[in-house]
């Protein structure tokens, strides 16, 4: 995440208290399952999405008076941080009618304005008190994602946090992961509410542009990678480190990187992004092109660490089948070409373009490893940029760059498209889906030898092989051969059928 998300408070019954737990609206975790894969197959997991608390209703404990309205605190309920954190509960969400977060099978939607709504940021459960879990050092992770309707200045971004992973629960925080708390990211936002248990109300200014955010003196910092930020027309997958392990508050300009300081921050704020239009090739990924944002694709994105170590984060795309690698580089002063991430592309990169090395600073690949190894929070989001236009994703960074210098140009779009009060008119219908989330051993979470994805929506589209098994082959008994938005292809070993056992799984019996 370049710039954090901008939040939205309504004034509707639901809420949790500070933190506390509010009971004015049931809170209902859309189900949203995923894979664990190895390479005899994948399994299913019951898991679920809930929304971020910021987003959430926040009202005194014992009534449905808010605490927060519109970007100002309530100073009678909240005269300092601790009594505002035991006055106040987040209380459930209407995920579809509120904020426009359904789920359907396996796929997420996230629409980008919902009535007085702008956006919104989701966690992946494990169950119903704490986030996922997930280690993907030495793994794979890939999902399915439709942006045919998300234009300039969205982002819709799939990425992973190193959150507590019961949502930060004190005696001061009750509501916890279920109420989607304990948020951080790379950025050190300041924009959250409560962070550790404390309400950030020291020095709360309103944001300038955003009646409905402001931020308090406190930011919320931690390890981050950015799987995927994107719109149609351009992409960008990105670690960030830090110099600490979990959620770390920061306190000031220089601890939290802010403004002049942005070097000099606990966290690596620019981290070292591939966005394969910035790296030499603008034909490979966007409405029409080699990677045809026009329809779903797949996204496999490669943790490679053979000795525990994280040595490169690599990426390729499966559409209608066929298994794209990632772009070539094509930038001077980086020799020779490559597509992926690794120690030596960073440094070339941030060398060739002459932006500062913080992500070498903080430790590198070496320490986004020891980030996944520890275990990180799926974070799935739709936002708009009220800090920088998401220019920096989709067009020209700085917007008064000199675009004949290497790195300057990242997207197509103009330096004009990202204005939030632009695109939250003339884009609010736009939305992202998300489907088809697995992870497990590298090579197996994706079919080399599937039929088109996206082309089924219910039942078993035919079983499927593990990459390399071969073509015309037979799936052992046991193994999965279909389920909703399977995309494998072959058939059951003789003796054996595939047998549904429920819509996302099908096993050759
Ligand atoms: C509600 O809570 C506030 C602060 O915690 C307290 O001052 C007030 O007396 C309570 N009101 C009722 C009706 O319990
Ligand atoms: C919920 O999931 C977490 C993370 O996987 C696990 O540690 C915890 O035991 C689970 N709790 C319940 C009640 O299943
Ligand atoms: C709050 O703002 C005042 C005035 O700018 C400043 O002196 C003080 O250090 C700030 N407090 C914190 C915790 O940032
Ligand atoms: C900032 O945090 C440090 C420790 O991280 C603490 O010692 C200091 O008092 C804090 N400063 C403010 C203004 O909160
Ligand atoms: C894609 O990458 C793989 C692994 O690096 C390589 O074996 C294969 O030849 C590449 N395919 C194309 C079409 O370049």
């Amino acid at each position: 995440m370049f710039p954090t998300a901008v939040l939205t408070t309504l004034c509707l019954l639901a809420v949790v208290s500070a933190q506390q737990v509010g009971t004015q609206v049931a809170e209902n975790h859309p189900p949203l399952p995923a894979q664990t894969c190895t390479a005899s197959g994948c399994t299913t997991v019951q898991s679920s999405v809930v929304l971020d608390g910021n987003w959430r209703w926040l009202h005194a404990t014992n009534s449905t008076t808010n605490c927060y309205t519109g970007n100002t605190w309530d100073t009678t309920l909240c005269p300092d941080p601790t009594t505002c954190a035991n006055n106040c509960a987040l209380d459930g969400a209407d995920y579809s009618g509120t904020y426009g977060i359904t789920t359907s099978g396996n796929a997420l939607t996230l629409k980008f304005v919902t009535g007085a709504n702008i956006g919104s940021r989701v966690y992946l459960m494990a169950n119903a008190t704490s986030y996922q879990p997930l280690k993907l050092l030495n793994q794979e992770f890939s999902f399915d994602v439709d942006m045919s309707n998300l234009g300039c200045g969205l982002n819709g971004a799939l990425y992973l946090s190193e959150m507590p992973m019961d949502g930060g629960l004190t005696t001061t925080n009750k509501a916890g992961a279920k109420y989607g708390t304990g948020y951080c990211d790379s950025q050190c936002p300041h924009d959250l509410k409560f962070i550790k248990g404390l309400a950030n109300i020291v020095n709360w200014t309103g944001a300038a542009t955003d009646p409905n955010s402001g931020s308090g003196s406190l930011g919320t910092c931690c390890n981050e990678m950015d799987i995927w930020e994107a719109n149609k027309n351009a992409a960008a997958y990105t670690p960030h480190v830090c110099s600490t392990a979990g959620l770390t508050v920061c306190n000031s300009t220089t601890q939290c990187g802010d403004g002049d300081d942005r070097d000099m921050g606990i966290c690596d704020k620019d981290g070292c992004d591939f966005n394969s239009f910035r790296m030499g090739d603008q034909t490979f990924l966007g409405p029409g092109k080699t990677v045809d944002t026009n329809s779903k694709f797949t996204v496999v994105t490669q943790f490679v660490a053979p000795s525990g170590t994280l040595t490169a984060i690599n990426r390729l795309y499966v559409q209608n089948g066929k298994v794209i690698n990632n772009s070539m580089t094509d930038i001077a002063g980086i020799s020779p070409a490559v597509n992926g991430i690794t120690d030596t592309f960073c440094n070339a990169q941030k060398s060739a373009f002459g932006d500062s090395n913080s992500f070498e600073r903080l430790g590198g690949l070496a320490a986004m490893g020891q980030a996944l190894g520890r275990g990180m929070v799926l974070a799935l989001s739709v936002w708009d940029d009220h800090t920088a236009g998401m220019y920096w994703l989709d067009s020209t960074y700085p917007t008064d760059g000199d675009v004949t210098q290497p790195g300057v140009l990242r997207g197509p779009c103009s330096t004009t498209s990202g204005d939030p009060k632009t695109v939250e008119s003339s884009e609010g219908s736009n939305q992202v889906i998300f489907s088809n989330i697995k992870w497990g051993s590298i090579g197996s979470t994706y079919s080399t030898t599937g039929q088109p994805t996206g082309t089924s929506s219910s039942g078993n589209t035919g079983p499927t092989q593990p990459p390399g098994g071969g073509s015309g082959g037979s799936i052992p008994q046991y193994q999965q051969c279909g389920g909703l938005q399977w995309t494998g292809s072959g058939t059951c070993v003789s003796g054996t059928t595939c047998t549904v056992l429920n819509p996302y799984y099908s096993q050759c019996l």
